[in-house]
């Protein structure tokens, strides 16, 4: 007779994953170059949408240039006092330039944008679980598209990159941590064969309740998820984006 045998899974990736916690609060403590490096070359084997990379990574130290984009970021003070910011670009400009180099010109569309932001995506997620596995913490900044043209100015982009979000890298200061930030539960979020269009609201509400037990009292205002979420799309968020970046050379149509 076969035997149900319960198998646990569990890797070294799958366990850095399980561990993820975004880090705002920095050591002292250099990451060496050559640690960064490791981490940054690991992430370039990301898969690529039709092997475009239409990507660009930026590495800045320069403490000045963080304090910048720390401002243009709505003072997030993690990117100053960081070890090392790394900005994700959605990089067509060198697209185009290949394009040219057979007397050919891109073709810019809403799929090359899409397939841009995706492509700097999947390597900046790839560089959050690297740089997680030597222990290193990280946190992503989607306040780079606060003033996208700011932040291509002072880094020196060409028309055609934009940072899609950058991230706030060095040794995260104080205890490890024991409590991860929950998610929304699995049912809700992973179908199988059909989407499961089941009322969320119970599963939503009790998230809810987690996620204030998670936060404990003292900041009840995140708290819920479903409230400050509506709060905070009941208008659009950056809505001169898409004006900024259609400037910037990116098409959405
Ligand atoms: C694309 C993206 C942009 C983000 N931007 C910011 C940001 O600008 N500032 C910040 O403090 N956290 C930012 N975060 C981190 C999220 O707030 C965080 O991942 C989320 O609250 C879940 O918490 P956890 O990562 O600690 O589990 C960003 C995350 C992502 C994926």
């Amino acid at each position: 007779m076969m035997v149900d045998e319960i198998v646990t899974y569990e890797t070294a990736v799958t366990q850095t994953l399980n561990q993820h916690v975004s880090v705002r609060a920095f050591l002292d403590k250099p990451v060496l170059d050559e640690m960064l490096r490791t981490v940054l070359n690991a992430a370039r084997r990301s898969p690529t949408s039709s092997n475009m990379q239409t990507y660009s990574i930026i590495a800045v130290r320069n403490p000045e240039t963080r304090q910048k984009l720390a401002v243009l970021a709505g003072n997030q003070k993690h990117i100053e006092e960081c070890d090392v910011f790394v900005g994700f670009l959605a990089d067509i400009n060198r697209l185009g330039i290949a394009s040219q180099m057979h007397g050919e010109t891109l073709a810019k569309s809403l799929e090359t944008t899409l397939v841009a932001t995706v492509d700097a995506a999947l390597v900046g997620m790839s560089v959050q679980t690297a740089a997680e596995s030597f222990g290193l913490g990280a946190v992503m900044i989607g306040g780079m598209r606060n003033h996208p043209q700011d932040v291509a100015k002072l880094l020196g982009f060409p028309p055609g990159v934009y940072m899609v979000f950058g991230m706030s890298i060095g040794w995260p200061a104080g205890e490890s941590p024991t409590a991860f930030k929950p998610r929304l539960p699995e049912s809700l979020v992973i179908h199988h064969e059909q989407y499961d269009a089941t009322d969320p609201r119970p599963r939503i509400a009790d998230y809810n309740a987690m996620l204030a037990e998670f936060y404990g009292p003292r900041n009840q205002n995140k708290a819920a998820w479903s409230g400050p979420i509506a709060k905070r799309l009941n208008k659009p968020s950056r809505p001169h984006l898409r004006q900024t970046l259609e400037a910037m050379g990116f098409h959405f149509d």
